[in-house]
């Protein structure tokens, strides 16, 4: 049932609060300021490696969950799209365990993945939102999301809730290592809690972008560009562009535009700069310039004082509400996914069931 949504996508897009905040509850115990994971089967003190195998969507959280993993619990992790995985005979060492990621647990190539890693040795997890799917019947520890049915064939709550599960990992596995001290520990599980909120907020910027969505969809082609953990945003935008709105897009590390796909920039090419400010931002503002300089039109999704800083030349700006760096790629998933849906809807496609694809992947 859609509700009063004209579509599930959009359905699942604004349920993200509510769900993100289910997931993050059985994660979290917000009183006493921990996170909790279910019963372990292994001893997360004892993992030396990990490697996170995904597809699409999915294979996009892991690569957020890299650099959190790494900044919080330095363990090192490499990250393989799981079609590849097997083939490249992978080093599968003891000490390893293997987190997969899949919202119906089902796909063809993470599921041989799974097994290729238990038949190496390894520990295996997955971050799934069916509970009773093969992946979930065969990795030996089992991490839910709790999104619901997802019905559209673009992820979208998924996608949030496997984030939640994986920031929630990360401070786990930081804890278990020795390295997340109570206050620490305290920081993060208050800036997790604040997540459903900061996405009400995003959300309530629909409108804006909704407004927008009749100019990026006469564009034949669409960049993304994010630093940092904003990096796989801009990777997720790009296919969920793709998928829904058949417009060529795509995503690079800000600092990565010079190096070849700056050549693409004309007037023509919309550039959606995902610049929270932080650390990071004012390297990818500088990144952002170097676009605009070649006459390339910037969408940039900032919070106020990054859009106060370098809002000035671009064609439309995005507000987010003010976020831990953190927490942002949880918060600016919903921008990107918002900008699809309305471009997709702008241009009539079917936005539930886009052209060639199917909701679940079920051969090689
Ligand atoms: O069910 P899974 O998470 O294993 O599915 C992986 C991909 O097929 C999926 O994320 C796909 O890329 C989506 N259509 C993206 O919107």
């Amino acid at each position: 049932d859609k509700g009063n949504h004209r579509h599930f996508m959009q359905k699942e897009i604004f349920e993200q609060p509510v769900v993100v905040a289910q997931t993050l509850g059985a994660y979290l115990r917000p009183l006493e300021e921990q996170v909790a994971l279910p019963a372990l089967p292994f001893d997360l003190a004892e993992i030396r490696r990990i490697s996170i195998v995904a597809c699409g969507t999915s294979y996009y959280a892991g690569m957020v969950a890299k650099y959190w993993i790494e900044q919080l619990a330095r363990v090192p992790v490499e990250l393989d799209i799981a079609s590849e995985f097997r083939y490249r005979a992978p080093v599968l060492e003891e000490g390893g365990m293997a987190l997969f990621i899949s919202q119906s647990g089902e796909t063809a190539d993470t599921l041989a993945a799974l097994r290729h890693a238990a038949e190496n040795g390894q520990k295996t997890a997955v971050v799934v939102n069916v509970a009773s799917s093969s992946m979930a019947r065969e990795a030996d520890l089992v991490l839910p999301t709790h999104a619901g049915p997802e019905i559209g064939v673009a992820s979208t709550k998924a996608f949030t809730c496997q984030l939640g599960v994986l920031a929630a990992f990360a401070a786990n596995l930081a804890r278990a290592r020795g390295r997340l001290d109570a206050a620490e520990e305290k920081r993060i599980v208050n800036l997790l809690a604040e997540v459903p909120a900061a996405m009400n907020a995003a959300l309530a910027h629909d409108a804006a972008i909704e407004e927008m969505a009749p100019v990026i969809a006469k564009a034949r082609d669409v960049l993304y560009m994010g630093r940092g953990p904003d990096y796989p945003l801009a990777l997720e935008g790009a296919l969920k562009l793709k998928e829904i709105s058949y417009i060529h897009a795509e995503g690079y590390a800000a600092g990565e535009l010079k190096h070849g796909p700056i050549a693409l920039i004309d007037e023509n090419v919309p550039v959606i700069v995902m610049a929270p400010s932080g650390p990071l931002f004012e390297k990818t503002v500088s990144n952002m310039q170097e676009v605009q300089a070649r006459g390339g039109q910037v969408v940039l999704i900032s919070d106020p004082e990054g859009l106060r800083a370098a809002a000035e030349d671009c064609l439309a700006t995005i507000e987010m509400p003010h976020v831990d760096a953190f927490i942002a790629p949880m918060v600016y998933a919903i921008p990107v996914q918002l900008l699809a849906y309305h471009v997709a809807v702008a241009k009539g496609t079917d936005v539930d069931q886009p052209r060639n694809l199917a909701k679940s992947v079920t051969v090689e």
